[in-house]
């Protein structure tokens, strides 16, 4: 027995629903065109091996993985950054630097869905390559923020670490990389004492673990004074300064350049993905405890993929968040009210007039429908109010015999008749 529904986790976008998540994809693509970024498309389904490397435990488990017909192991993407690199290792591998590359839709995760987490859903991601300088993380920075002013958000911040800081400790104490992974996989999933256990016997000294104690307390909103503090915590790990320092130069220039976001720095803050390895972050609002987007450096990945040593960061913007976050704080798109044209036939002889007339609206661009349920003028009425139309126009034999048409203001309720050859411009024109 078929279930007419879709699967857990799967959702269907009416119109007043797609047209917020389109509106959000439309706001973010401008921005790429604003800053730069060249739009690309990769496959929603790519080899296994390559959406597994370095994207970490939590997610490799959560892949839709298979195997297709052609015996291949596969998976549906559950991110953009692998598909990237991938491109840029190879068939990119060429371009000049700094590359910028934008692309949006949809990913794949076998999340236990719950608000704002669904198994299917849509980033807006952003992805700059090239470029080791703190110029680039500033940019990327900058970027965020200048998304979520566009999209009209009035409390937000901004969460921001490093993981240089946390992996210097543990490679200066001489944790190998896979259990520096499950440290940072337990401590992005807040299971700090799991973390400091598997520190301690993974044969860390207990200044080191005093160490990450005291990190995993450094946080505040005062950003410089909480990097000093970091810097002192962290102060006998040569790599781990050295990424305080880093983070300090981000900050100051994004600060520098104007970008005013409210900013809370964790010291020992981690990521669920495994490639970063410079600075990370997530924009957060108090509406949820979950991130609206989340991003990073991640400098080692290109080469994982066969391309040279290539330096890079990027941003994913969680579309559905976004939409379920402007709902929340009452943010409405900024979309200009629209004129909506219906056209009514006054008999049937009249109706292939009534599909010019719509096709030469169009063509001035003005969204225009014909009546085609055989309706009476009245009932056509109500009809086009029902659906928010702007301006019915009535195709009657009178007027036509003198090339005009009733032109009905829907709001106002007023019409009046108006030439053919000016209807473009009286609709533009509003009533009298
Ligand atoms: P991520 O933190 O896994 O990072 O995802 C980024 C954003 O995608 C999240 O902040 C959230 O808004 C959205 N998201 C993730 N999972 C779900 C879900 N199950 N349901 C709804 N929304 C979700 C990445 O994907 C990295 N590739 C970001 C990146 C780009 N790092 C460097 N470049």
């Amino acid at each position: 027995m078929p279930q007419f529904r879709t699967l857990r986790g799967m959702r269907d976008f009416l119109p007043k629903d797609a047209k917020k998540m389109r509106y959000v994809e439309v706001v973010a693509r401008d921005l790429a065109r604003l800053y730069g970024y060249g739009e690309i498309i990769t496959p929603v389904v790519e080899h296994y091996d390559i959406l597994a490397a370095k994207s970490g435990e939590e997610i490799r488990e959560r892949m839709y993985a298979f195997t297709d017909m052609g015996g291949r192991r596969v998976a549906l993407r559950p991110e953009f950054t692998a598909s990237i690199a991938r491109l840029v290792a190879t068939k990119m591998r060429h371009e000049p630097k700094p590359m910028k590359l934008f692309c949006a839709g949809s990913l794949y995760r076998y999340d236990e869905p719950q608000h704002g987490r669904f198994r299917e859903f849509w980033q807006a991601n952003y992805e700059l390559i090239g470029s080791s300088k703190p110029e680039a993380d500033a940019e990327i920075l900058t970027l965020t923020y200048d998304l979520i002013e566009r999209l009209g958000f009035r409390n937000y911040w901004v969460k921001i670490g490093h993981v240089g800081i946390l992996r210097g400790i543990l490679a200066q104490e001489g944790i190998a990389e896979e259990q520096q992974n499950t440290i940072m996989q337990l401590l992005d999933k807040k299971r700090l004492d799991e973390a400091l256990t598997v520190t301690r016997e993974s044969g860390a000294s207990q200044s080191c673990v005093a160490t990450l104690k005291k990190l995993l307390e450094t946080r505040g909103k005062d950003v410089f004074q909480v990097l000093k503090e970091t810097k002192r915590v962290v102060e006998d790990y040569e790599s781990a300064v050295a990424a305080v320092e880093n983070l300090r130069e981000i900050l100051e220039l994004t600060r520098e350049s104007g970008v005013k976001f409210e900013t809370l720095i964790e010291a020992g803050f981690a990521r669920g993905l495994e490639y970063y390895t410079g600075m990370i972050f997530e924009s957060c609002v108090p509406e949820f405890e979950i991130a609206l987007a989340g991003g990073g450096r991640y400098d080692k990945l290109i080469e994982l993929f066969g391309g040279e040593p290539t330096p890079a960061l990027g941003v994913a913007q969680g579309i559905d968040r976004l939409v379920l976050a402007m709902k929340k704080q009452k943010v409405s798109p900024k979309v200009p009210e629209e004129n909506k044209v219906m056209i009514i036939p006054v008999g049937e002889e009249l109706k292939t007039k009534a599909f010019e007339l719509s096709l030469k609206l169009r063509n001035t661009k003005i969204p225009a429908e014909v009546e085609m349920m055989g309706r009476t003028v009245s009932k056509a009425l109500s009809d086009a109010d029902r659906r928010r139309v702007t301006h019915a126009v009535i195709v009657g034999p009178e007027e036509l015999r003198e090339e005009r048409v009733v032109l009905r203001d829907m709001k106002k309720r007023k019409q009046r008749v108006v030439e053919i050859q000016n209807l473009s411009k009286e609709i533009l024109r509003g009533p009298n």
